[in-house]
């Protein structure tokens, strides 16, 4: 047991650092960017300073249009290379607490991070084809809001929503939407559905919708063939790991035996997929 004077001396001694810490990391600040505390940047590319670097021009339109990953990640290698804990700080361990949207016979592997499953994850290098710039379009690193100053990114700046730097609606419902049963003509939920469908989305898809997954960030014949052999393949972008209560309103191309008359649900479709992913080779024909 420690006397009372001890005690007393330790407590003394915390005061003065906690004190003299706050003072140091208050003059760090007053400092501002200098050569020991900038971000290390690759030689001759952007700023190093990182009021600027938040501020670098490719994280805005037009710049972030015609960004590569390679040029994001020279900044952010975070985001492919940190790890998610294997055990929580109350000891908790990953590998045993699987959420319900890994819950699909497809999901495989660690726990990992959200960009790396989207970017590196063998499912996500077999099935998709997402860059930085297919969900970041640009957002105000000052406030996340359209028209909060005169400054800030206008009300018609689509590229971001309310408190995010990604726009939702464009991006994760297209993957995580709910799937549309009611227009399928499904008795039921997929899950509930499925066996009366031999379990497989293709015993009608074979036929109806035929043309899809033709954009820049889906790999099309590789989702046909892995959803051949399980259907929770397709499930799992069309239903099975729904953040959302709505549907995606997916564009609705036209096929070969189509019926001409364009059901009431349909009539607001587009019929071609967002400009911005449409495969030239695809478009021209
Ligand atoms: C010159 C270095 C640099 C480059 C290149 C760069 N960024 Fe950044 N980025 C930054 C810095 C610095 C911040 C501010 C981070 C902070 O303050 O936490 C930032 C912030 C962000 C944020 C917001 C993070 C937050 O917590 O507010 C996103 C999202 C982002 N960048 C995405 C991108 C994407 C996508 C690209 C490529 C199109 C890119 N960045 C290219 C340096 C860079
Ligand atoms: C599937 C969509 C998607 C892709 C692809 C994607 N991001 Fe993100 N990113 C997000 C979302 C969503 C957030 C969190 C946004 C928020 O908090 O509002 C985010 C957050 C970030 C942040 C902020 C820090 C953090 O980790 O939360 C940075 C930096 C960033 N992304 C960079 C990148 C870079 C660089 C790439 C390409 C290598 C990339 N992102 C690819 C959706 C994506
Ligand atoms: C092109 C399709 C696609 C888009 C767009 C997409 N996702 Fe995903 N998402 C997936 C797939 C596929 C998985 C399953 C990955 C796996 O199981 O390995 C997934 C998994 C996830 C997971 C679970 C990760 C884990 O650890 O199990 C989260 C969270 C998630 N997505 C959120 C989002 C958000 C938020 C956005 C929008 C910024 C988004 N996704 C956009 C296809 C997509
Ligand atoms: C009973 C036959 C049937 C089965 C089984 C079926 N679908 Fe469909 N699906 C349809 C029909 C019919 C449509 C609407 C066709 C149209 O546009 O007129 C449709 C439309 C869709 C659409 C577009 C919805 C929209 O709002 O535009 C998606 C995505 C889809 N199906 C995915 C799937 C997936 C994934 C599975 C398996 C998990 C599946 N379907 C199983 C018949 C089926
Ligand atoms: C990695 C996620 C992903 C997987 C896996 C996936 N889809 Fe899709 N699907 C999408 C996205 C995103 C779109 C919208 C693309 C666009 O905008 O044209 C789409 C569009 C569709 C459409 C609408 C077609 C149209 O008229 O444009 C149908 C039908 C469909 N998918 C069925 C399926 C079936 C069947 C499977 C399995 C063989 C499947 N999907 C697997 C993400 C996925």
């Amino acid at each position: 047991m420690e006397s009372p004077k001890t005690g007393i001396l330790i407590l003394a001694l915390v005061a003065v650092a906690t004190v003299a810490g706050g003072f140091l990391g208050w003059t760090i600040r007053q400092q501002g960017p200098s050569p020991q505390n900038a971000v290390a940047l690759p030689a001759g590319g952007p700023s190093a300073d990182h009021l600027r670097a938040t501020y670098d021009p490719i994280h805005f339109k037009p710049a972030i249009d015609s960004a590569t990953d390679a040029q994001c990640l020279a900044c952010h290698r975070e985001v492919l290379e940190d790890k998610v804990r294997e055990t929580s700080p109350a000891g908790v361990k990953a590998s045993t607490s699987k959420a319900w949207y890994q819950q699909l016979s497809t999901y495989t592997g660690e726990q990992d991070t959200f960009h790396r499953r989207h970017l590196v994850t063998p499912m996500a290098k077999e099935l998709m084809n997402l860059s930085c710039t297919t969900c970041h379009q640009g957002h105000d690193p000052r406030e996340e809001a359209q028209s909060s100053s005169a400054t800030a990114a206008p009300q018609s700046d689509k590229s971001f929503t309310l408190r995010k730097q990604v726009n939702v609606e464009t991006t994760c419902l297209k993957c995580h939407g709910q799937m549309n049963a009611p227009v399928m003509g499904l008795p039921s939920p997929w899950p509930e559905s499925k066996e009366m469908f031999g379990n497989s989305c293709q015993t009608c898809h074979a036929a109806i919708r035929t043309k899809r997954h033709q954009v820049s960030y889906l790999k099309a014949e590789a989702i046909e063939a892995a959803g051949t052999k399980n259907a929770d393949t397709c499930y799992g972008c069309h239903g099975g790991r729904s953040w959302y209560r709505i549907s995606y309103p997916y564009p609705r191309h036209a096929w070969e035996g189509m019926a001409p008359e364009v059901p009431d649900w349909a009539k607001d479709r587009p019929t071609e997929s967002e400009a911005r992913f449409l495969i030239p080779t695809v478009n021209t024909k």
